[in-house]
């Protein structure tokens, strides 16, 4: 059964598709209200705001880009409004950019790690800012295996997630016990960042590498996401959770 987050006042950047809307749907499914940030996309963003409100009525979106200052502060002071607090943070948001080393432009590396790593330190400031004014709350950081694996051709963005995982542990001990704060790190998973749908087959092949013989599905990470927001998972903080089908294991 799963555990009830009744009332719980939730906000997650990057919801309008792929893993973040899995996870603002199964978090409002068991109870909680949610916010989500999106960029730019709005007809994904109304289609998934359109669903998620079957769950709270109350649901609500906001367009903000999460690597700029400004855009992050007026959108967290309008969510806290509107939730009336903050009870968790999902850093979700994220861009994907693959080049080689030698044909990667600096305005490239700037971009993936200002949506990713920049985006995941200015959102977590600001929510932080508020749960640390009301002595708790949860933060939990959307990471990569690929930020422990490495990649050809994706050196900024394993690079930004790497980075993800340091933060969620400094923050993890800078805020206990109050503040939890952890990651979970997918494997390959369903979206369209990865372009699933239009994998060639030499991906495919790659599929045959994950012990669990297949890539994940948004909902799956979804699960890990809610067990972290919820009731039962009050020991739990400074840790990264996998959730990649046995692709990697340490
Ligand atoms: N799909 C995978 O295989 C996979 C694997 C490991 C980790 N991840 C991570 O999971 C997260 C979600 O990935 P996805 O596959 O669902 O991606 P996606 O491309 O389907 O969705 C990305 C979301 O981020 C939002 N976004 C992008 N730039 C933004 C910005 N500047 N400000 C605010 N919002 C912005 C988009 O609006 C969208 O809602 C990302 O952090 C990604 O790195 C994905």
């Amino acid at each position: 059964m799963t555990a009830s987050l009744n009332g719980l006042r939730v906000l997650v950047t990057g919801g309008s598709r792929g893993i973040g809307r899995a996870i603002c749907l199964s978090l409002a499914a068991a109870g909680a209200r949610a916010a989500f940030v999106y960029h730019g996309d709005r007809e994904a963003a109304a289609v998934t705001l359109n669903e998620l409100q079957k769950h709270d009525a109350s649901a609500f979106a906001v367009d903000a880009d999460v690597s700029q200052e400004a855009s992050v502060v007026a959108m967290m002071s309008q969510v806290i409004e509107r939730l009336g607090g903050l009870d968790v943070v999902v850093n979700n948001a994220g861009i994907l950019h693959e080049a080689g080393l030698l044909e990667t432009s600096t305005e490239s590396f700037d971009a993936v790690i200002g949506v990713n790593l920049r985006g995941t330190f200015l959102v977590g400031r600001e929510a932080i800012r508020q749960m640390v004014a009301q002595g708790c709350g949860r933060v939990i950081n959307i990471a990569s295996d690929l930020g422990y694996l490495g990649r050809e051709r994706n050196s900024a963005y394993c690079a930004s997630k790497a980075g993800i995982g340091a933060m969620t542990r400094s923050w993890a001990r800078e805020f206990a016990p109050h503040i939890l704060v952890n990651a979970v790190a997918p494997g390959p998973v369903d979206t369209d960042m990865l372009g699933a749908d239009v994998m060639s087959e030499a991906q495919r092949e790659k599929e045959s590498d994950i012990p669990l013989g297949r890539i994940g599905r948004p909902e799956e990470v979804a699960a890990v996401v809610r067990f972290l927001a919820g009731p039962e998972a009050t020991f739990i903080t400074g840790q990264t959770y996998g959730v990649n089908g046995g692709s990697s294991m340490i």
